[in-house]
Formats: C-alpha cells, structure tokens, sequence
C-alpha cells in the first residue's frame, strides 16, 4: 500500500529542517531521540505547552516514554506504575492537553507527551492551551505529530515492548547531523 512505498522513497526526498517542515514559525521546537527500540531510533520534534506545564530543569539521558492505557489518559491509568518518574506518551482527545498533564502529573509522570490523534498528519503543531479551568500543572508537556506518535506506538506493539528509552531534551545544534537523523516518514 502508498505506506510502503512512500517510505522506499525517502532517501530521494530533499531533507529540510523542522521550521521549514512546519511551514511557519511559530513554536519554540523541543527534541527527544528514541534510543531503542532501534527502528525508531530518530530524532523526534515537539512543541511544548503555550501557556501552561514545567520546563525540563534537567536532562535525562535515558529515561522511558511509556504509552499511556488509555491512551487518552483522562482518567486513572491502568499501567500508571509503569509511568512513575518516567515520561508519559497520550493521545490527544476526549479531554483536556491540560487534564492529560494533570493526570500523567498525579501518576508521577516527569512529562508527557501528547501525539494528535490524526496519525496521517505529519506537518500541523497543535498550540496547546490552558482550558477555562484556572487548573495548573507543573510537569512539560509537549506536542508531537501524530505521525510520530503512531509510529512510535507501532513499533512498541510490533516489539511486544511497554515502553521506548528516550533522551530529553535533546540540543540539537551539537549534533552536525541532526538532519539526517529525523524520521524518515517526516519528509513525505
Ligand atoms: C493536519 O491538520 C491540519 C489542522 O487540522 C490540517 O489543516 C492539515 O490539512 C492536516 N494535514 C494532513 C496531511 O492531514
Ligand atoms: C547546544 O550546543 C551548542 C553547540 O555545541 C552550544 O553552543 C549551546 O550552548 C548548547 N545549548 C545548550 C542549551 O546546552
């Protein structure tokens, strides 16, 4: 199917920079890089909240990013353990970015990030909001494409794994070949 061979022809496709995949500019991008499973090992971009959420006061070298169940986490998560002093990955849907933050936050989670649940969209930034609560949340949160969140959740499931082992955040002006190191499915 057009998933396939979209993918064997990515090595002919120009590679471009985040900002100009974007096609505006105006986020603040994060990064994180996927250390295994291997087949997703890419450097991902996100966005975090506008106007609510932590920052990252530190750098985790290795820390797991653990898809949420449910994955909207509206709710008690049923592998919440799992997501204790780790990274929380959601999808977007049936309640607020800020609930979700709340959630994976009273979990123990030190960030979440939240994917669009339109998973063929590879380009479009969702601004997360506060909601009209006046609630706060002090973990990051972050949006990822939900290109990438699906293909993150793919490979997990393919791999039978709970969860992936991430960097956090990642700076990539000291890495020289950042560019080549981005998803693939990115430049469709
Ligand atoms: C991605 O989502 C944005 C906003 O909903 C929309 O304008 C755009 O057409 C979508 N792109 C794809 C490839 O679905
Ligand atoms: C990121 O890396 C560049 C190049 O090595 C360095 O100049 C810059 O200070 C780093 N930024 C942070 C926030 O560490």
């Amino acid at each position: 199917m057009s998933r396939r061979r979209s993918q064997s022809a990515v090595s002919l496709v120009p590679v471009v920079q985040p900002a100009a995949r974007a096609g505006f500019r105006i986020h603040d991008y994060l990064y994180f890089q996927v250390l295994s499973p291997g087949d997703i090992r890419y450097i991902f971009t996100a966005t975090p909240a506008k106007d609510f959420g932590g920052i990252f006061h530190t750098r985790y070298e290795q820390i797991h990013l653990v898809p949420a169940e449910p994955p909207e986490a509206c709710g008690e998560l049923s592998n919440g353990f799992f997501i204790q002093d780790q990274i929380a990955l959601v999808e977007r849907g049936g309640c607020s970015f800020l609930s979700k933050t709340r959630v994976v936050q009273e979990h123990g989670g030190r960030a979440v990030i939240i994917s669009d649940n339109a998973v063929d969209n590879d380009s479009f930034y969702v601004e997360m909001i506060q909601d009209s609560t006046q609630r706060t949340a002090d973990i990051p949160a972050l949006f990822l494409l939900g290109r990438d969140g699906y293909m993150i959740r793919r490979s997990l499931e393919q791999h039978g794994l709970p969860w992936a082992i991430i960097s956090i955040p990642v700076n990539v002006t000291s890495i020289p070949t950042f560019e080549l190191l981005q998803p693939p499915w990115t430049f469709w």
